[in-house]
């Protein structure tokens, strides 16, 4: 197959192209319906070799590559990194060398800084994943939420998605406001005033500081958490009134379309940015589907880039 994705790396949707994107999502649909109980995929990537490198928590993205791994037949590490030499003082890029020398073909790397998994794509000759940088970019978090909303909706082109919360700190939204862009999709940025990211206008975002005017006719609703860990306390609001003004709840939520979805990339806070009634209602809420397809996604990148 003829690869518009022929980068060796993923380290972001920035610069992407739409050719590049819909080859993803296309592969991840072959993935989607497969039945895995009898390994079909064990034989297609068998001898490569997989290291998830983590330095900050993760239950969904670190589980769905070691899964999205295991399913297409590669041998998976998984650094314990706590209890790992980074322990000792050793660098990332001394960390990444390490396992580049071991004969790793995918390194899959999420760091609180950005330009991490750039800096370290530089330096090794293995593919480079990555899975979150600092405030940056969260690529296949953002793929799996395109791939969420074309099998929901139909389509990415014209959509109205409105990303709400704490869309400064928030890769997540970074990386999907740039695919959204690229794919047709109106995007709107609703968040209050010191949570919306500087580069707002540049990144062709609609901006509303209120929730309720932000929902209005949206098709997608998708909710972001406070990203506590990259904020100063001064900063962090009370979580009381952070729900009052910008938590979605079943009232809220019948302003976007009768028709809309809930999306949120996990985890959750419950009763600061999402009440339970719209989290856990199977007709408006799409999170675990999001979950769900989080392996297929990462099973169409890891098949891509071992294409290399
Ligand atoms: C996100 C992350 O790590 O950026 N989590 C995820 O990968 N699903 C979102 C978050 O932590 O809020």
């Amino acid at each position: 197959m003829a690869s518009d994705f022929s980068r060796p790396h993923l380290l972001g949707i920035k610069g992407m192209d739409a050719a590049a994107i819909n080859q993803i999502l296309d592969l991840a649909e072959h993935y989607v319906e497969a039945d895995y109980s009898d390994h079909a995929f064990a034989e297609k990537c068998r001898g490569r070799a997989l290291a998830n490198l983590f330095f900050e928590p993760s239950t969904r993205t670190l589980a769905s590559f070691e899964l999205a791994g295991k399913r297409l037949g590669m041998d998976v590490i998984t650094l314990p990194v706590a209890a790992s030499s980074v322990h000792k003082g050793e660098t990332l890029s001394d960390t990444a060398a390490t396992l580049d020398a071991m004969g790793v073909d995918l390194l899959v790397l999420r760091h609180p800084e950005t330009g991490a998994a750039q800096a370290v794509a530089r330096q090794v000759s293995c593919s480079v994943i990555n899975a979150g940088d600092g405030t940056n970019e969260h690529p296949t978090q953002a793929l799996l939420d395109a791939l969420t909303m074309r099998r929901h909706k139909g389509r990415l082109e014209g959509l109205v998605v409105a990303i709400c919360g704490d869309l400064k700190h928030s890769r997540v939204g970074r990386s999907n406001f740039h695919l959204l862009r690229t794919m047709g999709a109106t995007v709107r940025a609703v968040a209050p005033k010191a949570f919306v990211p500087d580069d707002a206008a540049e990144l062709g975002l609609e901006v509303f500081d209120n929730l309720e005017r932000g929902l209005e006719g949206a098709d997608v609703v998708m909710m972001l958490r406070l990203q506590k860990e990259r904020m100063a306390v001064a900063e962090l609001p009370s979580p009381v009134a952070y729900f009052a003004a910008f938590g979605l709840d079943a009232e809220r939520l019948k302003k976007a379309r009768p028709d809309a979805i809930v999306m949120h990339p996990g985890p959750l806070n419950r009763g600061i940015e999402i009440a339970s009634d719209v989290a856990d209602d199977p007709a408006r809420s799409v999170i675990l589907d999001q979950v769900r397809l989080g392996v297929p996604l990462r099973m169409a990148v890891l098949d891509l880039l071992s294409r290399g």
